[in-house]
């Protein structure tokens, strides 16, 4: 048995509350806001960039949450917040129980031993300077683990396990193409054993030929090792073949939280379905009768949100009901719906078989209608960004999760 396997083989059991499986990760009501101050001398406090502003998810040991959404919407903010990269400014964050937040020293850097990330950029992340040993080892290093020669013969394997020469060790990253490197990343992520893996857009500075190889591998990955994953991606048709369950995040909030086929066949906010409205089906008589939902307007400053909704400066529903005062005035809770969805919107259901919703889906006319649900069996318990609907004080862990969707596209 190899040291990874080894390592995997000693993982902890899947944790249980009152006798049900417990969340790997729990994220409850998350805020990580970053201060603009102004004055040279003086420096005053004048305001808020809320890059991430009340998000909450849970994800299962060995499933993948897709994190989609436009450029500068807090994905990657919600990514190094759960990992401490930043402290976050409010909100809970509990890995297999232990709460991050608030964790220093020692603790902390025990449990980061659990958790990677993979970047984006191949090219960015990895130290020019440092041969492939010593950036696959480092975390090693870091932390600690074994003897030179021990994290040597690791390293070799790890670059066995993501599909490189082992003998490249004491090359360096110029040596090797895009794909390559993020090979490296991989194997550097892996490197000391964690459950949780957040891949931040890990394929998107790639080419596409390339991109398949780099996703086969991360599901190989996660069957051999049983990880999980927060997959963060811009477009759905990335997350699509990865996911088990997608929240769609938008300025700093979750709008739509769903297990991933569904999404595809049904999308019920009014951005997810514009952003589905992107992807192209593989079919040419149904692509033929789709039509792109081109979102007017750029997306506004997470320093200064529209009111009530905040999508609602850009939102084709809302126009086309007449542009109700509500999606002014009113933040729209996340909340669950029949269909097993939880979505933020006022209006969600006049987005089940509508033209617009139909059109992006290929699906036919008339197959909607949903209801607002208050019951058990959310899809991955979630209440993201609302005002109107605080998150309770102290966070609980979720019980009674729904049963795996294995619906993967
Ligand atoms: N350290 C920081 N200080 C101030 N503002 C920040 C900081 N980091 C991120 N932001 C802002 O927070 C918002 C969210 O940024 P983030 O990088 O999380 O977005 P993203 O969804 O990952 O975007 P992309 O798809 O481009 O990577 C952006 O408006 C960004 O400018
Ligand atoms: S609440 Fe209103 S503005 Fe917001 S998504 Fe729904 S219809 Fe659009
Ligand atoms: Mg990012």
């Amino acid at each position: 048995m190899t040291a990874i396997q080894n390592a995997n083989a000693a993982a902890p059991q899947v944790r249980q509350v009152d006798g049900a499986e417990a969340p790997l990760l729990a994220v409850r009501d998350l805020r990580m806001w970053f201060p603009i101050t102004s004055g040279l001398i003086l420096e005053r406090h004048v305001g808020d960039v809320r890059a991430v502003d009340g998000v909450s998810f849970d994800i299962r040991r060995g499933e993948t949450l897709g994190l989609v959404g436009e450029s500068g919407c807090g994905k990657s903010t919600t990514g190094r917040a759960i990992l401490r990269l930043y402290s976050p400014t409010g909100g809970s964050v509990q890995f297999d129980g232990v709460e991050l937040t608030t964790l220093e020293g020692e603790l902390l850097r025990h449990m980061r031993r659990r958790m990677q990330m993979i970047f984006q950029d191949p090219y960015a992340s990895l130290n020019p300077r440092m041969t492939v040993g010593g950036i696959v080892g480092e975390p090693l290093a870091v932390h600690g683990i074994g003897s030179r020669t021990e994290r040597r013969e690791r390293v070799a394997e790890l670059l066995d396990v993501v599909g490189l020469n082992p003998n490249f060790l004491n090359r360096y990253p110029h040596e090797f193409s895009g794909g390559q490197r993020q090979r490296i990343g991989v194997a550097r992520a892996l490197a000391v054993n964690p459950e949780l893996i957040i891949a931040d857009e890990p394929i998107s500075a790639l080419d596409v030929s390339i991109q398949a190889q780099i996703i086969n591998l991360l599901e190989k990955l996660q069957s051999e090792f049983k990880l999980t994953y927060l997959f963060i991606a811009h477009d759905l048709s990335v997350v699509r073949h990865v996911s088990d369950w997608i929240a769609v995040m938008y300025l700093g909030r979750i709008v739509e939280l769903v297990g991933s086929r569904e999404l595809y066949e049904r999308p019920l906010h009014p951005y997810s379905v514009a952003l589905l409205s992107a992807v192209p089906i593989p079919d040419p008589v149904v692509e033929g009768r789709r039509r792109r939902i081109i979102l007017t307007g750029d997306v506004p400053s997470p320093a200064n949100p529209p009111s009530g909704c905040h999508f609602h400066t850009r939102c084709w529903l809302r126009e086309r009901l007449g542009n109700p005062e509500r999606c002014i005035v009113e933040d729209p809770a996340l909340r669950p719906l029949s269909s097993g969805h939880q979505v933020a919107c006022h209006f969600a259901e006049e987005v089940d078989g509508s033209a617009e919703q139909v059109q992006v889906t290929g699906r036919s006319p008339g197959t909607g209608g949903v209801a607002a649900s208050d019951g058990p069996g959310s899809a991955v318990r979630a209440a993201a960004g609302s005002t109107s609907a605080p998150a309770p004080a102290t966070p609980t862990l979720p019980i009674g999760l729904p049963p795996r969707p294995h619906d993967r596209g």
